[in-house]
């Protein structure tokens, strides 16, 4: 369970299955295909809210039901303000790496092994994988610096801005040291890919600033690419998080306040083949008693929204924002 605060009411506890719910409905809302029309809201409210999360996220049932009445007063709020306040406030559990998640091979769309040495090298189209959960998507990538060169990333601490607390990340695999995989989840609000999405160093230049959403720099994620000699950065185009994909996708630039969390990979190197196996960050996955993650992670992950992944994920390259 997260403790889940709307304004100064801490008393809003949030589980697992709800929290995946609610990112889900707060990707929708910003999208605008599925546009949330906040007058028809003002006008309508709770009716008008069930019925768009019918539409566009999924049928509601009464526990559902029940978890929406409870959000309407944040969302009522957000279409005043333009953003949802509230999760900004989740209170995220005990920081942890977790063990006991699956083991899985990641392969490609005929199910043969990825092989690292085959990743290209800051590459700007989206490489995804889902782990450990179906629906949970998380970046692969090979990085490298602004001529192309895979960049070795080293363990690092990683701070998380909401809390303080620091936690271990353990570097780059493959062959160069060079292979990491974040959550593709923005941290702030739950924006997904091409919304969040990663940018090559080509990228990262002022151009960026005006170009056409979604492959939009902000000009405070430009300032800290340079303040923090970062050449590629993972950056949300909904409201401009910014990662630093160096440093264990740590934050650069807010709203977020948590970074993203990080998928553990091992590179076998006789094979040449990729597998995850663990997650470590703010705990995403935090099903057990006050959010901490049971013994068993599996029994955590047969209560959230997917299901595990297994023993195989495939990796696969999704809509690429970038026009050219
Ligand atoms: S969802 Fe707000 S910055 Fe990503």
């Amino acid at each position: 369970m997260i403790k889940f605060k709307i304004g100064k009411d801490e008393r809003e506890v949030l589980d697992y299955s709800n929290l995946t719910f609610f990112r889900k409905l707060a990707s929708k809302i910003r999208d605008p295909r599925t546009k949330f029309d906040v007058k028809e809201f003002a006008k309508r409210g709770d009716d008008y809210l069930f019925n768009y999360v019918n539409k566009n996220v999924g049928s509601v049932d009464e526990k559902r039901r029940k978890f929406l009445k409870s959000l309407v007063f944040g969302i009522a709020a957000a279409a005043v303000v333009g953003i949802i306040p509230g999760v900004r406030v989740l209170v995220p559990p005990t920081i942890t790496a977790t063990s006991g998640f699956p083991k899985s091979l990641l392969v490609d769309s005929s199910g043969n092994p990825i092989k690292a040495s085959s990743l290209p090298v800051n590459s700007p189209v989206i490489v995804l994988f889902e782990y450990p959960m179906t629906g949970e998507p998380n970046f692969l990538l090979n990085l490298g610096d602004s001529k192309g060169n895979p960049v070795e990333i080293p363990p690092t601490t990683v701070t998380i801005p909401q809390t303080g607390k620091t936690y271990q990340f353990p570097g780059g695999v493959g062959p160069n040291k060079s292979i990491v995989a974040y959550s593709a989840i923005c941290q702030h609000l739950g924006c997904t890919p091409p919304y969040i999405h990663f940018y090559p160093p080509q990228y990262v230049s002022p151009a960026q600033l005006t170009a056409s959403e979604p492959d939009q720099l902000s000009a405070e994620a430009l300032l800290a690419a340079k303040q923090n000699h970062v050449a590629a950065l993972i950056h949300c185009d909904c409201h401009g998080s910014t990662y630093d994909p160096y440093k264990g996708a740590a934050v650069l630039t807010g709203p977020t306040v948590r970074p993203l969390p990080s998928v553990l990979l091992e590179w076998d190197s006789t094979s040449d083949y990729l597998y995850a196996i663990g997650a470590i960050g703010v705990a995403t996955y935090p099903n057990g008693a006050n959010g901490v993650p049971s013994k068993d992670p599996t029994d955590d992950l047969s209560n959230s929204y997917g299901r595990p992944v297994g023993d195989k994920s495939t990796v696969s390259e999704t809509e690429n924002p970038f026009s050219s």
